[in-house]
């Protein structure tokens, strides 16, 4: 079968966690992917991993997607390489941090990587998801949008952007054959700095945590049946109807408490001058 026959799905930030457990989900119904991330000599060994086991295509495209022109250039290579009828925005970055300790580069790659990537290489692949008779968009957010989450601050702020973005989309496209639909997951212990930060929480809220791979399960299953939102698991349901029914300065005043314990003793990313850092040192900088 020619590639142009063919349907794929686009992951980014596929070579771990959540995107990876996603990937798995997709190839084990039977759909070819293409996987970006961070260059990643891993990223290949699982697509050729994925391909044997469930004989499926997975094409990568490693790069730093926060450069300016590569949400550009990953569209342009998906548009003239491959049918794209399912686009899953996945890669995203945040930590805790007290903005007042912040590096500016910190900030700037959660603006760019969470808002920025997310938003262009929607609008640009919208044109190319539209052309089959049914297609979806699915946005990773997280359960942090629905929360004022001081120590965070930009983090939760870019995910209710993610939010709002996905529901707006998804009445706008209301007619066309894109669903588009908005995952709003708890915790999960996808990486090494969320596992620190978990074992510095308390007892209750390390039981919110879970696994990435129950988690794709739940968004791939939602996905493909048009919901519009999923926060998956029992309990982050229940923590999102508290944090619903809270006031804002009521849940302000709890959440700083229950998350300045993440903040590890005297961490600071701030540098000594104001110049920007470098790619380089920012992706050491925001690892989730
Ligand atoms: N973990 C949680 O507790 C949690 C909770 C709620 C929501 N989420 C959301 O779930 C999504 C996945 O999170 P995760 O915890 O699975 O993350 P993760 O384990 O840190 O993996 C992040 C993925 O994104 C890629 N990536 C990072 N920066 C990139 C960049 N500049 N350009 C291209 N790719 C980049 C990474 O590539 P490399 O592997 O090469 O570094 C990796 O594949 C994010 O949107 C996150 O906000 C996570």
């Amino acid at each position: 079968m020619e590639a142009r026959d063919k349907k794929y799905t686009l992951i980014t930030g596929a070579s771990a966690g959540l995107g990876k457990a996603i990937a798995k989900e997709c190839a084990l119904r039977g759909q070819n992917l293409i996987l970006a991330s961070l260059p990643h000599e891993g990223l290949h060994l699982f697509g050729q991993a994925l391909e044997k086991k469930h004989n499926v295509e997975v094409h990568c495209y490693e790069t730093d997607l926060t450069h300016p022109e590569e949400p550009y250039r990953l569209a342009r290579w998906v548009k003239q390489n491959f049918p794209l009828n399912i686009l899953i925005n996945n890669a995203g970055v945040g930590s805790a941090m007290p903005i007042d300790n912040a590096a500016p580069a910190y900030i700037d790659n959660i603006l760019q990587l969470n808002i920025r990537v997310l938003s262009l290489l929607t609008c640009l692949l919208i044109p190319e998801l539209k052309k089959h008779r049914r297609s979806h968009i699915l946005n990773v957010g997280s359960l942090a949008a629905f929360g004022p989450i001081p120590f965070k601050t930009v983090y939760p702020a870019s995910k209710a952007f993610v939010n709002a973005f996905s529901h707006c989309l998804r009445s706008e496209l209301r007619g066309s054959p894109v669903r588009v639909t908005v995952l709003n997951p708890g915790a999960m212990l996808t990486n090494s700095d969320v596992t620190a930060r978990n074992s510095r929480q308390g007892w209750l809220q390390r039981q919110l945590t879970l696994s990435p791979e129950a988690a794709a399960r739940y968004a791939v299953d939602g996905m493909l049946r048009g919901k519009r939102s999923i926060i998956p698991g029992l309990l982050c349901k229940l923590s999102y109807w508290l944090m619903r029914l809270t006031p804002n300065v009521i849940q302000s005043f709890l959440l700083a408490r229950v998350f300045q314990k993440e903040v590890p003793a005297q961490q600071s990313s701030k540098p000594a001058d104001i110049e920007p850092a470098s790619g380089e040192k920012l992706i050491q900088l925001h690892k989730n």
